[in-house]
């Protein structure tokens, strides 16, 4: 290509940058007075690919589609995961749009279509009035998968485009549904890469105010299950055999932590080195046990904290968010604490929990409201500051 050419590339590219970031505009104005929100969310930031619908706040649609592939490796492998989001992507947006509007609506005549072509049959397509994704954090091939797409999105239909913090996501999972907490709370978010107790003092002011300064929640479970030899994601079942289990049967290191901090490396070597001294067989024999063991500490220090953020914040108002909120045992334990000190409870349902399109598409609601977009040039990012 010439040096003139690429030139004319860049500017036409510019233009069309700069008509998506002007219609954003023009279209949260719009929609503020008059009309309904519909957007279309993708989360890809691990290995679940998924797409979800949702009109003025409500989910109309949430779909996941989940890898296997990494079950043999006993933990995600970041190239496999990308190249099966490229595989998965078209289909979970198609069939998201799909269960969201099982009949194609009827096109919004006050939005112009740019490109006639775009019209039918992708009418489903024209309904949509924002294209939000999951921009950090996450793993980077993953997240790019689903920035590029829903950029490209963006940019073909000239629709806004809104970029969404996954963790912050996890936290308004809570605001899905009729049974939502009123401001401010506190969220304890559990995942397999982070443990955070956020202070939400309303959709778009959230502070985090105690982390895991090593391992997460989640990791504790899968790391622990791996030394059980149970295959990757171990903590499902970790919760699974600690149904049949004593909690009480063995003691394993609860790590003093200051502040509202985390640490959960000490349990994982914990485990590790009793399991060392163990005759061959034991596992098997204690299997149930164990986990239940292992859960109720893990879970015992997710909650000595949250106790502790409740006093210190004086919020009582409490919600947790994140795969580890889909454990059962996690999901008790909350309830009992929260009748012994009057805390009001917030539990997601379990689709909820884990990695999913409806909790980017619930925050990027809040974020359109607050006229909150994204430039084409916006980047995904594997860390974690927010
Ligand atoms: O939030 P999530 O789906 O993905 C991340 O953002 O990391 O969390 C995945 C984590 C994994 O570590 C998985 O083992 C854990 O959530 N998890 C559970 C349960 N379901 C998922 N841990 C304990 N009990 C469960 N029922
Ligand atoms: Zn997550």
């Amino acid at each position: 290509m010439t040096r003139g050419k690429k030139q004319e590339t860049r500017n036409k590219n510019q233009g069309a940058r700069d008509r998506v970031r002007n219609e954003c505009f023009t279209f949260a104005h719009l929609k503020l007075e008059n009309l309904s929100t519909c957007i279309l969310a993708i989360e890809s930031s691990c290995d679940e690919t998924s797409a979800s619908v949702c009109v003025d706040g409500k989910i109309l649609s949430n779909f996941i589609a989940n890898q296997t592939v990494h079950e043999q490796y006993g933990g995600v492998v970041p190239e496999l995961a990308s190249r099966a989001h490229m595989q998965n992507i078209v289909p979970v947006v198609d069939a998201a749009l799909s269960n969201a509007f099982p009949q194609p609506p009827t096109p919004n005549p006050q939005l112009q279509t740019p490109n006639p072509k775009l019209q039918t049959p992708n009418s489903k397509l024209q309904t949509i009035d924002a294209i939000a994704f999951t921009q950090a954090p996450g793993l980077i091939g993953s997240l790019l998968v689903g920035a590029q797409f829903a950029k490209s999105l963006a940019l073909a239909l000239n629709k806004p485009l809104i970029a969404v913090h996954h963790m912050q996501a996890h936290v308004l999972a809570n605001l899905i549904g009729d049974n939502k907490p009123a401001f401010p709370f506190l969220c304890l978010t559990v995942s397999g890469g982070h443990t955070q107790i956020v202070l939400a003092r309303s959709p778009l002011d959230l502070e985090v105010i105690g982390e895991t300064i090593d391992d997460a929640a989640g990791e504790a479970f899968d790391k622990s299950a791996k030394l059980l030899g149970l295959p990757y994601p171990g903590g499902p079942l970790i919760d699974k055999h600690a149904k049949d289990g004593n909690p009480l049967t063995f003691k394993f290191a609860e790590p003093q932590i200051p502040e509202l901090n985390f640490s959960f490396s000490g349990l994982k070597t914990s485990v590790l080195y009793f399991l060392k001294k163990q005759e061959p067989g034991f596992i098997e024999k204690n299997l149930d046990d164990l986990c239940a063991s292992i859960q109720y500490t893990i879970i015992n220090i997710l909650l000595k904290k949250l106790k502790k953020a409740v006093q210190q914040t004086g919020v009582k108002n409490i919600c947790i968010a994140g795969g580890v909120s889909a454990n059962n045992g996690l999901r008790k334990g909350l309830q009992e604490m929260g009748e012994k000190h009057g805390w009001k409870t917030f539990i997601p349902p379990f689709e909820y929990c884990t990695d999913n399109a409806a909790m980017i598409a619930i925050t990027a609601y809040y974020k359109y409201l607050a006229g909150e977009f994204s430039s084409l040039e916006v980047g995904p990012s594997a860390r974690a500051e927010w």
